[in-house]
């Protein structure tokens, strides 16, 4: 099989690969798996995702601190999280964002400071981000608002086709993850449709968000196929086609030759 697929949000330097994440990752080109993009989510798992790209021609590493994980927040780890950023394998600066979802995150009035702080490290490093939005859409947005200079993409959407349209009028990226093969995903398959295919990518998320026929299971980037088939399906193309698109999309959005 021709590796054509493009899993731009895979997290391989999470535990739940300890058993066989090189077997795993070694094994993706002949799986039809081209390229993977491993965010990271604190400085130390940002290392490790640089660590990745630099044994994998296949993978590539962004850094940063998601909002999840930015307590506690020191000057110094934003630091690391730059001079991490000056790889040739870095693409970009994520995850970042915004999670309102669980109570016991990190107060929101720091997620804010962690994230802007990130978004003036990309404007200033000329790197696209990757955005974490979760039940946090306005502050999202009107948080990017303030760096009009930075592009990005919101991984896993979950926003209105409204938000939607406003991020594509800025030159931004969405992407989706198996949520689009759920059942109750009226709302992102809505967006998917209305949203033109060349701002769109998809992705795993992986370890998590496991398409259907495979959700609850542990998720790899060889199960991106099941989301690029789901999205050709809603576009009214083939498979191959939406393949061969998301992954142009993906190498023009993060400059990868
Ligand atoms: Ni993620």
């Amino acid at each position: 099989m021709t590796p054509m697929l493009f899993d731009t949000h895979a997290h391989y330097d999470d535990e739940a690969f300890d058993a066989d994440r090189d077997a795993l990752l070694v094994a993706l080109p002949q799986q039809g798996v081209a390229l993977v993009v491993n965010p990271g989510c604190d400085p130390a798992s940002s290392q490790k995702a640089v660590a990745l790209a630099e044994r994998y021609p296949h993978v590539y590493a962004a850094v940063g601190w998601h909002p999840e994980n930015c307590a506690p927040y020191t000057p110094e780890g934003l630091a690391a999280v730059e001079a991490l950023a000056a790889h040739p394998k870095v693409v970009a600066i994520g995850e970042i964002g915004l999670d309102y979802y669980w109570e016991e995150n990190p107060p929101r009035e720091l997620q804010r400071q962690v994230f802007r702080e990130q978004l003036a490290l990309a404007q200033r490093l000329e790197l696209p981000v990757i955005v974490h939005d979760r039940e946090a859409h306005g502050d999202s947005l009107a948080m990017i608002q303030e760096f009009p200079q930075v592009r990005g993409v919101f991984h896993c959407y979950s926003g209105s086709p409204e938000m939607a349209r406003e991020l594509v009028k800025r030159g931004w990226m969405l992407s989706f993850t198996g949520v689009l093969t759920y059942k109750n995903a009226k709302k992102a398959v809505e967006v998917a449709r209305e949203i033109p295919l060349e701002h769109l990518m998809i992705e795993t998320d992986s370890p998590y968000m496991a398409p259907v026929p495979c959700r609850g299971q542990r998720n790899d980037s060889t199960l991106v196929r099941h989301v690029c088939e789901k999205l050709a399906e809603i576009k009214g193309i083939s498979a191959e086609e939406c393949a061969r698109i998301t992954l142009e999309n993906g190498k023009r959005f993060f400059s990868i030759p």
